[in-house]
C-alpha cells in the first residue's frame, strides 16, 4: 500500500542551531532513541514491513548540530526569519538552509527522503509533519520545537512520522457528540501520552495489517447474527473487520468507504504498550472514508466492552448461546453494543444500519468474539417481519413485533 520510498525509510536527522539559539536536542541520545524505540516502534508496528535500518545509509542521526543564520530567502524565493509562529515558507527555509549545512559538511542529503529538523526552543512547543499524500516520492520533513523528554519526543516524532507516511489525524468523538480533530486518544495520529499502534484503519491503510475479512452486503445477510473471532491490533499482521457499508447503504456511503471493527488486547510486550486504561482491551469501531485521493481522517465512533456477565472463559469456550442478547448493557458508559441503544449522539447515528455486539473479550488468549447484525431498518420489526424468522431491526429477538 505504501510507496516505494518507505520500505526501508531512509532518515537523516538533524539538531538545529537558529540564530544562534541553540536546539536542545541531545543527539546522543537521539542516536539511541532511533536505533531502539523509533526502530521498534516502526518495524513491530508494522510486522516488519517497514525497516529502520541502522546502516548509515538509512538511518542517519548527525551528532553535532548544525547552524543556521538568522533569516534567508527559500528556493521559491520567499523571505524567513526567526519566529515562534513559523508557516510553511519559513519551515522550508530553515529545512533548506539546515541542509545545505550538512552537504557543507560531507553529507549525502540529497539521499536521505525524510529529514528530521529538532530545532531551539525558541521555534516554540509545536511540531510539524509534510503530510505525503496522496503518497509521492516527495522529499517529506519534520520540524519539532520544544520537547521535553524522551516520551514527549516519541510522541511528536511517531506523530509528524505518521504524516510522512501519508496518515492524516485520527478524530473521535467526545461524550456529548463533538467531533475533535485529535480525538483518538488510542492512536498517535489522535494524541497520546505514549506512542501506540496506528488504529485500525491508519494500520490497514498503511499495509501494516490486513484486515482477517473483507465485509460487504452479501457477508452480512439482513437480520441475522454472524460472529467473528477477532486478533488484537498489535498482536498479529492479520486482525480486524474490515466493512464495505457503501455495498448496501444507498446513500451517506461510498463503495470505497470503510469501517473497521477491531481489538486492542493490550500487553506490556506489544505495540499496544502504550494504551492508557480506556482503551486497554476494547473493541473499537471506526469510520474511514476513502473519497477521492484516499487521504481522509479516520473517525473512532465507540471502544466497548464485554457485556458484565460475560467472563474469558465463556468467551473461549465458543458457545455460540453466547449469541446476541438485548440486555447486560449497563454500568455507566460501559456498552457492549453499538449503536447504544437510545443514543442520538453522531457516533451512533453513524452506523449504517449495522449492530455490532461484543460476545467476549479474552485478553490472555488475544481473542475477541463479536457479532454483527445487518438492519432492515432500526425501528420496531412490523408486518410480514413478524413472522420471517428474522431479526430485521437487530435487537437480539427474532420476530419481535
Ligand atoms: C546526552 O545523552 C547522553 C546519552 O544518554 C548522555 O550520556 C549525556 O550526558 C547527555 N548530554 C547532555 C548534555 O545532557
Ligand atoms: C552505503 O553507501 C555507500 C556510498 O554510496 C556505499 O559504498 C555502501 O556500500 C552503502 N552501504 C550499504 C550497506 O548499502
Ligand atoms: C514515559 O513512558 C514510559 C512508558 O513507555 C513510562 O513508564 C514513564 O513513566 C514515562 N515517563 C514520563 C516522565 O512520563
Ligand atoms: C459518561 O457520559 C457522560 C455524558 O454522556 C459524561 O458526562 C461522563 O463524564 C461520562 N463518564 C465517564 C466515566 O466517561
Ligand atoms: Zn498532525
Amino acid at each position: 500500500m505504501y510507496g516505494e520510498l518507505s520500505l526501508v525509510m531512509r532518515t537523516l536527522v538533524l539538531g538545529v542551531d537558529l540564530c544562534g539559539r541553540v536546539s536542545g536536542a541531545n543527539m546522543t541520545l537521539m542516536q539511541e532513541v532511533w536505533a531502539t524505540k523509533i526502530r521498534t516502534f516502526f518495524e513491530k508496528g508494522s510486522f516488519g514491513a517497514l525497516k529502520v535500518s541502522p546502516d548509515l545509509n538509512y538511518t542517519r542521526v548527525v551528532v553535532d548540530h548544525v547552524a543556521i543564520p538568522c533569516s534567508g530567502t527559500t528556493s521559491d524565493g520567499i523571505r524567513w526569519g526567526v519566529t515562534n509562529q513559523p508557516n510553511f515558507a519559513t519551515l522550508k527555509g530553515w529545512a533548506e538552509a539546515a541542509d545545505t549545512a550538512a552537504k557543507a559538511r560531507g553529507i549525502p542529503v540529497q539521499t536521505y527522503t525524510q529529514r528530521i529538523y529538532l530545532m531551539p526552543d525558541s521555534i516554540g512547543t509545536n511540531s510539524w509533519g509534510t503530510i505525503n499524500c496522496p503518497l509521492g516520492a516527495a522529499v517529506v520533513r519534520v520540524w519539532t520545537g520544544m520537547v521535553s523528554g524522551i516520551n514527549d519526543s516519541l510522541r511528536l516524532l511517531v506523530h509528524e512520522m505518521g504524516h510522512n507516511l501519508g496518515l492524516k489525524h485520527s478524530q473521535g468523538y467526545d461524550e456529548s457528540g463533538r467531533l475533535l480533530e485529535y480525538g483518538d486518544g488510542s492512536c498517535p495520529m489522535g494524541a497520546v501520552p505514549v506512542p501506540t499502534h496506528y488504529n485500525a484503519a491508519q494500520s490497514v491503510w498503511l499495509g501494516w495489517t490486513t484486515p482477517q475479512a473483507v465485509l460487504s452486503a452479501e457477508d452480512l445477510p439482513m437480520g441475522m447474527w454472524t460472529v467473528f473471532a477477532i486478533r488484537g491490533l498489535a498482536d498479529s499482521p492479520f486482525s480486524s473487520l474490515q466493512i464495505l457499508p457503501g455495498t448496501w447503504m444507498s446513500e451517506g456511503w461510498g463503495l470505497r468507504d470503510n469501517l473497521y471493527v477491531s481489538f486492542r488486547r493490550y500487553s506490556p510486550t506489544n505495540a499496544d504498550a502504550g494504551l492508557v486504561d480506556l482503551f486497554q482491551n476494547k473493541i473499537q469501531i471506526h469510520m474511514h472514508p476513502r473519497a477521492r485521493d484516499g487521504c481522509e481522517s479516520p473517525v473512532l465512533l465507540v471502544n466497548l466492552d464485554a457485556p458484565p456477565s460475560t467472563n474469558a472463559a465463556a468467551a473461549a469456550s465458543g458457545g455460540d448461546s453466547a449469541g446476541p442478547a438485548t440486555s447486560g448493557d449497563s454500568g455507566g458508559n460501559r456498552s457492549s453494543v453499538w449503536p447504544r441503544p437510545g443514543s442520538e449522539l453522531p457516533q451512533d447515528k453513524a452506523s449504517p444500519l449495522l449492530v455490532v455486539r461484543v460476545l467476549g473479550i479474552d485478553a490472555d488468549m488475544g481473542i475477541a468474539r463479536v457479532a454483527l447484525c445487518r438492519a432492515a431498518q432500526f425501528g420496531p420489526e412490523s408486518g410480514a417481519q413478524c413472522t420471517d424468522g428474522l431479526d430485521n431491526d437487530c435487537d437480539g429477538q427474532v420476530d419481535n413485533c
